[in-house]
């Protein structure tokens, strides 16, 4: 039995909030359908997004969401962006480009925002972009709903960018797709807190790569 379904059975009260983070997985487009979040719905992803760890409170990131009305439109945008990078692109290839754009019931793009002159650094507006995608994708899980997000050599074309409403100084980041669950996705592969984990030995600590002693394991390994 996987260790996440382990913990999960022996979980109770306050813990079982912790599921949701837990049981998150992504859901590729093909395994989406509609219905697609209603307006509600889309709102309250945006606000977990919101509430994000976000230093100086820049939400450095928004979204664009593409309305099915626009699909089509996006969909040879897509199409053009494959041309540009691949001029041999097969039929084939053109087809699953434009799926991109029609096949997933709600399609939002992710623009990192970073904002230049403010003294909060980069890598931490980056970092709390981040965060906030990783929220909404969390709060479409709570919600029921399948979601993943996706880049692609497309979120490094500077013509689609534009296109699709993407400034100078912002960077489209991905494509997050959600909708209901079609079909279930393949079981997720086990992760080890401790391959994330480390306990500090104090300014003396042996190099990297040392072997944590037993004493040394984390609490619940
Ligand atoms: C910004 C961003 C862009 C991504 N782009 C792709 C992508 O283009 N193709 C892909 O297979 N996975 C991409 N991923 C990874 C998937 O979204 C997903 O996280 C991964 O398949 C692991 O699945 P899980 O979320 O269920 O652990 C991207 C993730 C992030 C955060």
């Amino acid at each position: 039995m996987p260790r996440t379904t382990r913990m999960l059975r022996h979980m109770t009260g306050a813990e079982r909030i912790l599921e949701v983070l837990l049981t998150r997985r992504s859901v590729s487009p093909c395994r989406l359908q509609p219905p697609a979040p209603n307006p509600d719905e889309l709102d309250g992803i945006l606000q977990a997004g919101l509430r994000a760890p976000d230093h100086g409170g820049l939400h450095p990131w928004r979204v664009i969401e593409f309305r099915p009305q626009n699909r089509e439109a996006l969909a040879r945008c897509f199409e053009q962006e494959k041309l540009r990078r691949d001029p041999l692109a097969t039929p084939a290839d053109l087809k699953k480009a434009r799926e991109h754009a029609t096949r997933p019931p709600l399609l939002l793009g992710f623009v990192v925002s970073p904002r230049e002159r403010s003294k909060i650094p980069a890598r931490e507006q980056w970092l709390s972009a981040g965060a906030a995608l990783g929220n909404m994708l969390s709060a479409a899980h709570q919600l029921g709903y399948g979601a993943i997000v996706l880049s692609g050599e497309r979120c490094f074309d500077e013509t689609l960018a534009r296109q699709v409403g993407v400034l100078p100084g912002e960077y489209l980041a991905g494509f997050i797709s959600v909708g209901s669950i079609k079909e279930t996705p393949p079981a997720a592969r086990e992760l080890l807190s401790q391959s994330v984990w480390s306990c500090w030995q104090g300014s003396d600590a042996l190099p990297p790569g040392q072997p944590i002693l037993p004493s040394e394991r984390m609490p619940g390994s």
